[in-house]
Protein backbone atom coordinates (compact mmCIF):
# COMPACT_ATOMS: atom_id res chain seq x y z
CA UNK A 1 0.00 0.00 0.00
CA UNK A 2 2.35 2.35 1.06
CA UNK A 3 6.20 2.77 2.36
CA UNK A 4 5.19 3.43 5.71
CA UNK A 5 9.30 3.74 6.93
CA UNK A 6 9.57 6.85 4.02
CA UNK A 7 5.98 8.05 4.89
CA UNK A 8 6.63 9.05 8.64
CA UNK A 9 10.08 9.97 7.66
CA UNK A 10 8.72 12.18 4.86
CA UNK A 11 5.89 13.99 6.83
CA UNK A 12 6.35 14.08 10.68
CA UNK A 13 7.43 17.38 10.93
CA UNK A 14 4.03 18.21 9.31
CA UNK A 15 2.03 16.70 11.83
CA UNK A 16 4.77 17.83 14.54
CA UNK A 17 4.20 21.46 13.33
CA UNK A 18 0.39 21.03 13.33
CA UNK A 19 0.46 19.50 16.92
CA UNK A 20 2.19 22.64 17.98
CA UNK A 21 0.07 24.99 17.21
CA UNK A 22 -3.17 22.93 18.00
CA UNK A 23 -1.58 23.27 21.80
CA UNK A 24 -0.83 26.71 21.63
CA UNK A 25 -4.25 27.64 20.36
CA UNK A 26 -5.76 25.39 22.79
CA UNK A 27 -3.21 27.10 25.66
CA UNK A 28 -4.16 30.90 24.81
CA UNK A 29 -7.51 30.09 24.43
CA UNK A 30 -8.15 28.66 27.48
CA UNK A 31 -6.30 31.44 29.26
CA UNK A 32 -8.09 34.38 28.22
CA UNK A 33 -11.22 32.39 28.31
CA UNK A 34 -10.50 32.03 31.50
CA UNK A 35 -9.60 35.03 32.46
CA UNK A 36 -12.77 37.09 30.09
CA UNK A 37 -14.79 34.10 31.32
CA UNK A 38 -14.43 34.92 35.09
CA UNK A 39 -15.25 38.76 34.62
CA UNK A 40 -18.70 37.44 32.60
CA UNK A 41 -19.25 35.30 35.58
CA UNK A 42 -18.80 38.25 37.80
CA UNK A 43 -20.89 40.57 36.11
CA UNK A 44 -23.86 37.76 35.79
CA UNK A 45 -23.83 37.26 39.50
CA UNK A 46 -23.65 40.82 40.11
CA UNK A 47 -26.49 43.42 41.31
CA UNK A 48 -26.28 45.34 38.53
CA UNK A 49 -28.96 44.75 36.01
CA UNK A 50 -26.73 46.43 32.81
CA UNK A 51 -23.77 44.20 34.20
CA UNK A 52 -25.88 41.56 34.57
CA UNK A 53 -27.80 41.57 30.93
CA UNK A 54 -24.75 42.10 29.07
CA UNK A 55 -22.96 39.30 30.55
CA UNK A 56 -26.12 36.85 29.85
CA UNK A 57 -26.68 38.32 26.02
CA UNK A 58 -22.91 37.80 25.27
CA UNK A 59 -22.56 33.69 27.04
CA UNK A 60 -25.81 32.88 25.53
CA UNK A 61 -25.04 34.41 21.90
CA UNK A 62 -21.71 32.49 21.96
CA UNK A 63 -23.24 29.40 23.20
CA UNK A 64 -25.94 29.65 20.72
CA UNK A 65 -24.04 30.05 17.61
CA UNK A 66 -21.74 27.87 16.09
CA UNK A 67 -17.71 28.60 16.70
CA UNK A 68 -17.11 27.99 12.72
CA UNK A 69 -19.48 31.02 12.32
CA UNK A 70 -17.60 32.75 15.03
CA UNK A 71 -14.28 32.36 13.51
CA UNK A 72 -15.27 33.61 10.67
CA UNK A 73 -17.18 36.71 12.51
CA UNK A 74 -13.94 37.66 13.42
CA UNK A 75 -11.88 36.82 10.89
CA UNK A 76 -13.61 39.30 8.31
CA UNK A 77 -15.09 41.17 10.82
CA UNK A 78 -11.79 42.88 11.81
CA UNK A 79 -10.87 43.02 8.57
CA UNK A 80 -14.24 45.04 8.03
CA UNK A 81 -12.92 47.35 10.76
CA UNK A 82 -9.38 47.85 9.15
CA UNK A 83 -7.67 45.55 11.10
CA UNK A 84 -5.37 43.09 9.70
CA UNK A 85 -4.93 40.35 11.43
CA UNK A 86 -3.82 37.22 10.56
CA UNK A 87 -5.66 33.91 10.83
CA UNK A 88 -3.51 32.86 13.60
CA UNK A 89 -4.45 35.94 15.41
CA UNK A 90 -8.10 36.10 14.46
CA UNK A 91 -8.38 32.30 15.57
CA UNK A 92 -6.71 33.11 19.01
CA UNK A 93 -9.88 35.52 19.78
CA UNK A 94 -12.22 33.42 18.49
CA UNK A 95 -11.32 30.62 20.34
CA UNK A 96 -10.87 33.26 23.37
CA UNK A 97 -13.77 34.75 23.06
CA UNK A 98 -15.74 31.39 22.47
CA UNK A 99 -14.55 29.32 25.22
CA UNK A 100 -14.75 32.54 27.76
CA UNK A 101 -18.91 32.03 27.58
CA UNK A 102 -18.24 28.51 28.41
CA UNK A 103 -15.83 29.63 31.25
CA UNK A 104 -18.38 32.13 32.33
CA UNK A 105 -21.06 29.12 33.26
CA UNK A 106 -18.20 27.04 34.99
CA UNK A 107 -17.25 29.67 37.00
CA UNK A 108 -21.21 30.80 37.89
CA UNK A 109 -21.89 27.27 38.04
CA UNK A 110 -19.06 26.56 40.79
CA UNK A 111 -19.86 29.17 43.04
CA UNK A 112 -23.66 28.41 42.91
CA UNK A 113 -23.01 24.94 43.83
CA UNK A 114 -21.91 26.51 47.19
CA UNK A 115 -24.36 25.85 49.84
CA UNK A 116 -26.24 29.20 50.67
CA UNK A 117 -25.25 28.48 54.17
CA UNK A 118 -22.34 29.05 53.61
CA UNK A 119 -22.72 32.78 52.80
CA UNK A 120 -25.23 33.21 55.75
CA UNK A 121 -23.07 31.50 58.45
CA UNK A 122 -20.50 33.93 57.00
CA UNK A 123 -22.35 36.97 57.02
CA UNK A 124 -24.05 36.36 60.64
CA UNK A 125 -20.14 35.87 61.84
CA UNK A 126 -20.16 39.63 60.66
CA UNK A 127 -18.37 39.22 57.60
CA UNK A 128 -19.30 41.59 54.43
CA UNK A 129 -19.97 40.23 51.17
CA UNK A 130 -16.90 40.97 49.30
CA UNK A 131 -15.18 38.79 52.50
CA UNK A 132 -17.35 36.47 52.67
CA UNK A 133 -17.50 35.98 48.75
CA UNK A 134 -13.30 35.65 49.43
CA UNK A 135 -12.74 33.89 52.06
CA UNK A 136 -15.78 31.11 52.59
CA UNK A 137 -16.89 31.00 49.11
CA UNK A 138 -14.41 30.95 46.57
CA UNK A 139 -11.87 28.70 47.91
CA UNK A 140 -15.02 26.04 47.96
CA UNK A 141 -16.16 26.98 44.50
CA UNK A 142 -12.42 26.94 43.00
CA UNK A 143 -12.89 22.89 43.50
CA UNK A 144 -16.04 22.59 41.46
CA UNK A 145 -14.44 25.12 39.34
CA UNK A 146 -10.97 23.64 38.36
CA UNK A 147 -11.99 20.28 37.13
CA UNK A 148 -14.59 21.78 34.66
CA UNK A 149 -11.63 24.14 34.04
CA UNK A 150 -9.69 20.72 33.16
CA UNK A 151 -12.43 19.64 30.27
CA UNK A 152 -12.70 22.78 28.98
CA UNK A 153 -9.03 22.56 28.07
CA UNK A 154 -9.89 19.19 26.50
CA UNK A 155 -12.97 20.81 24.61
CA UNK A 156 -10.99 23.16 22.79
CA UNK A 157 -7.92 21.13 21.70
CA UNK A 158 -10.51 19.18 20.05
CA UNK A 159 -12.75 22.12 18.76
CA UNK A 160 -9.40 24.31 17.85
CA UNK A 161 -9.51 21.93 14.66
CA UNK A 162 -11.95 24.06 13.24
CA UNK A 163 -9.77 27.17 12.60
CA UNK A 164 -8.10 24.78 9.64
CA UNK A 165 -11.05 26.77 7.47
CA UNK A 166 -9.06 29.86 7.69
CA UNK A 167 -6.13 28.52 7.21
CA UNK A 168 -3.98 27.99 10.61
CA UNK A 169 -1.48 25.49 10.08
CA UNK A 170 -2.54 23.19 13.22
CA UNK A 171 -3.01 19.63 13.11
CA UNK A 172 -6.40 19.34 11.01
CA UNK A 173 -4.97 21.66 7.89
CA UNK A 174 -1.67 19.95 8.50
CA UNK A 175 -3.88 16.71 8.23
CA UNK A 176 -4.96 17.96 5.04
CA UNK A 177 -1.98 19.25 3.10
CA UNK A 178 -0.33 15.80 4.09
CA UNK A 179 -3.71 14.49 2.37
CA UNK A 180 -2.65 16.50 -0.70
CA UNK A 181 0.96 15.91 -1.24
CA UNK A 182 0.98 12.32 -0.37
CA UNK A 183 -1.78 11.40 -2.90
CA UNK A 184 -3.38 9.55 0.74
CA UNK A 185 -6.56 10.63 1.82
CA UNK A 186 -7.08 8.41 4.72
CA UNK A 187 -3.90 7.81 6.90
CA UNK A 188 -3.46 11.42 7.25
CA UNK A 189 -6.19 11.76 9.00
CA UNK A 190 -6.09 8.74 10.89
CA UNK A 191 -2.36 9.93 12.47
CA UNK A 192 -4.24 13.15 13.43
CA UNK A 193 -7.05 11.50 14.91
CA UNK A 194 -4.55 9.53 17.24
CA UNK A 195 -2.86 12.56 18.22
CA UNK A 196 -5.70 14.46 18.99
CA UNK A 197 -6.37 11.21 21.22
CA UNK A 198 -3.31 11.20 22.81
CA UNK A 199 -3.47 15.42 23.84
CA UNK A 200 -7.11 14.49 25.04
CA UNK A 201 -6.79 11.47 26.79
CA UNK A 202 -3.15 12.33 28.47
CA UNK A 203 -4.58 15.28 29.88
CA UNK A 204 -7.73 13.99 31.48
CA UNK A 205 -5.44 11.44 33.35
CA UNK A 206 -3.15 14.59 34.37
CA UNK A 207 -6.40 15.91 35.63
CA UNK A 208 -7.70 12.56 36.85
CA UNK A 209 -4.88 13.07 39.18
CA UNK A 210 -5.20 16.38 40.25
CA UNK A 211 -8.81 16.51 40.83
CA UNK A 212 -8.20 13.31 43.42
CA UNK A 213 -5.17 15.46 45.24
CA UNK A 214 -7.63 18.25 45.59
CA UNK A 215 -10.32 15.96 47.21
CA UNK A 216 -7.87 14.61 49.01
CA UNK A 217 -8.23 17.96 51.13
CA UNK A 218 -11.45 17.81 52.33
N1 LIG B 1 -18.67 22.64 18.58
C1 LIG B 1 -19.54 23.50 19.32
C2 LIG B 1 -19.73 24.81 18.58
O1 LIG B 1 -19.28 24.95 17.47
C3 LIG B 1 -19.05 23.65 20.73
C4 LIG B 1 -18.00 24.66 21.05
C5 LIG B 1 -17.55 24.44 22.45
N2 LIG B 1 -16.60 25.41 22.88
C6 LIG B 1 -16.07 25.46 24.09
N3 LIG B 1 -15.20 26.40 24.34
N4 LIG B 1 -16.42 24.61 25.05
O2 LIG B 1 -20.41 25.69 19.04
Amino acid sequence: MFNEESFFEKYASYFLKGTGFTILLAIVGVFFGAILGAILAIMKISANKLLKIIATVYIEYVRGTPLLVQIFLVFFGTNVIGLDLSALASSLIALSLNSAAYVAEIVRAGINAVDVGQMESARSLGMNKFQAMKLIIMPQAIKNILPALGNEFVTVIKESSVVSVVGVSELMFQAGVVQGASFKPFIPIVIASIIYFILTFGLSRVLGVAERRLGAND
